[in-house]
């Protein structure tokens, strides 16, 4: 006889809700007037804070410290700096994204006057600087001196003083010149740097024909108020000084960085990080509506993913786990109406997925494999039967775990202790340029806009339907009777 489930509790858990993933569904394709190319890819990852792509770089040891973070942000997207790094060295690493684009040097390499022309010369090398104003001690700009000023010493000894190699005509602005004004200044006089300075002659900083140059080049970068780079930072849920360090450094978006956010310990010292902070916040990560209603009130971006990752066994060592394409869409249905941005975190290994994850209801998607493999990810490449590969490892892998991470699966950072590892560490084929990876990753995304006939994301998310697809389906979906015989840049089969 048939019994109703309140009477039957276990067995009626057993009528579990479906989730579904990447591979369980499609986009219906619909009449379209978009041409891939003109479809417009801005968003954003935090209530204030806009990217041109939707893209970020994951908060790994593997994948993004600040040379990944800067390539990112000049191609438009935005690298989150991992957190297996002392406080000291995260700090220097969100100044060095900050000050690689600037327009306006403010931590200038000057020269005195009375040092000798070898010794400037040795120093300018070292800095990797070709030319530095040369200041007296209160300041005040007397010259410039450039390396064909000292170089190779045909009208000064090296034993000179600065003094005597200087140019001490020295064509100057205020801080408040603009890149097209500092341009015209150093194509009117030939000189390829301007020192700025206060009303009484102070040297306050430096424009370079170099770093006009570069900007012009990254004319689509992710760039905050006062046109640096931008660059986001992991920290753990419990880690003031961390969250005030990085802030202080002008970081623009914290990450709460943890495995399962919705818990009331996480909840509410990531409502204190965000109190405390001028960046915004985003908190992750998590995989149900009930857990996005809990940060939604405080939270500047809700980050999903609960084991999708590549190198992710928190689902087969934990059991739990929700697949992504469900836990994106069911955090989407409460953070969207606030206006709060979702980032689809894990487990993207084709542009299609990404495209998939924002048709569910992120505005962003978080990548780590996709990224692992580039020139610009920490590690060096290594060949193993004739292939290059580079490491790529969980940071709940034994070996992130020893390095510090063990506190984002909240476990105690023990490194005498036996750990109960969420992930693994492993080899990812070596890719090239993170450019090139960009550039597919894009360039797909805007194809499934193509498909829809949707010209932006907003109009995307909206317009975007699911079908559902069987197993024959996905076999379908793939190459198949065939042997590839050149590999496209944009797929292999056992991704
Ligand atoms: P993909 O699939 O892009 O995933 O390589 C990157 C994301 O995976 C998460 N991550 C982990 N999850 N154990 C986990 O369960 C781990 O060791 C681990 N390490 C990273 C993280 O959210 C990252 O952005």
């Amino acid at each position: 006889m048939a019994t109703d489930s309140s009477e039957a509790p276990f067995t009626a858990k057993l009528r579990a809700p479906e989730a579904l993933t990447f591979d369980d569904v499609l986009l219906r394709p619909k009449e379209s007037h978009v041409e891939p190319d003109e479809a417009d890819t801005t968003t954003r990852v935090s209530t204030s804070v806009e990217l041109p792509i939707p893209v970020l770089s994951a908060a790994m040891d593997t994948v993004t410290e600040s040379t990944m973070a800067i390539a990112m942000a000049r191609r438009g997207g935005l690298g989150v700096l991992h957190r297996n790094m002392d406080v000291e060295r995260v700090v220097e690493e969100v100044e060095r994204v900050k000050r690689a684009d600037e327009l306006i040097i403010h931590e200038v390499v000057t020269a005195d006057p009375e040092q000798t022309v070898r010794d400037v010369d040795e120093m300018m090398e070292e800095a990797g600087v070709s030319g530095a104003p040369v200041v007296d001690d209160a300041g005040e700009v007397l010259g410039i001196i450039s390396s064909t000023d000292v170089r190779p010493y045909l009208e000064v000894g090296e034993r000179d003083a600065v003094r005597e190699a200087m140019t001490d005509e020295v064509i100057t602005a205020s801080e408040d010149v603009t890149p097209r004004e500092a341009l015209e200044l150093m194509y009117e006089h030939k000189i390829e740097r301007v020192p700025l300075v206060d009303e009484e002659n102070r040297l306050t900083g430096l424009v370079t024909m170099q770093g006009i140059l570069q900007r012009r080049e990254y004319d689509a970068a992710a760039r905050d108020p006062e046109g640096r780079l931008r660059v986001g930072v992991a920290v753990g849920p419990f880690e003031d000084e961390r969250a005030r360090a990085v802030d202080g450094a002008g970081a623009d978006v914290l990450f709460i960085d943890c495995a399962h956010a919705h818990n009331r310990d996480v909840v509410d010292a990531a409502r204190e990080v965000a109190d405390g902070v001028a960046a915004d916040v985003v908190v992750g990560n998590v995989g149900t509506r009930e857990a996005a209603a809990d940060v939604v009130e405080f939270a500047d971006g809700i980050k999903v993913g609960i084991g999708p990752g590549s190198i992710c066994t928190t689902r087969v060592v934990t059991g739990a786990g929700m697949p992504q394409v469900s836990a994106v869409a069911q955090v989407a249905d409460v953070a969207a109406p606030r206006g709060v941005p979702v980032i689809a975190d894990g487990g993207i290994r084709y542009s299609g997925d990404a495209i998939k994850a924002i048709a569910a209801g992120a505005d962003a998607v978080m990548l780590g494999s996709y990224f692992a493999g580039t020139d610009e990810a920490p590690g060096r490449v290594v060949t193993m039967n004739g292939k290059r590969y580079k490491q790529y490892r969980g940071m709940g892998s034994v070996g992130a775990m020893q390095s510090g991470g063990g506190d984002r699966y909240l476990k105690e950072a023990d490194e005498d202790e036996e750990f109960i590892p969420e992930g693994v560490e492993a080899a990812t084929p070596y890719k090239g340029s993170v450019e090139s990876e960009l550039f597919q990753l894009v360039g797909g995304m805007q194809s499934g806009m193509g498909y829809v006939g949707a010209e932006t994301v907003p109009a995307f998310k909206e317009r975007a339907e699911f079908v559902r697809v069987s197993p024959a389906g996905q076999t379908e979906g793939h190459a198949h009777d065939v042997v590839i015989t050149d590999e496209a840049p944009n797929y292999s089969p056992d991704r």
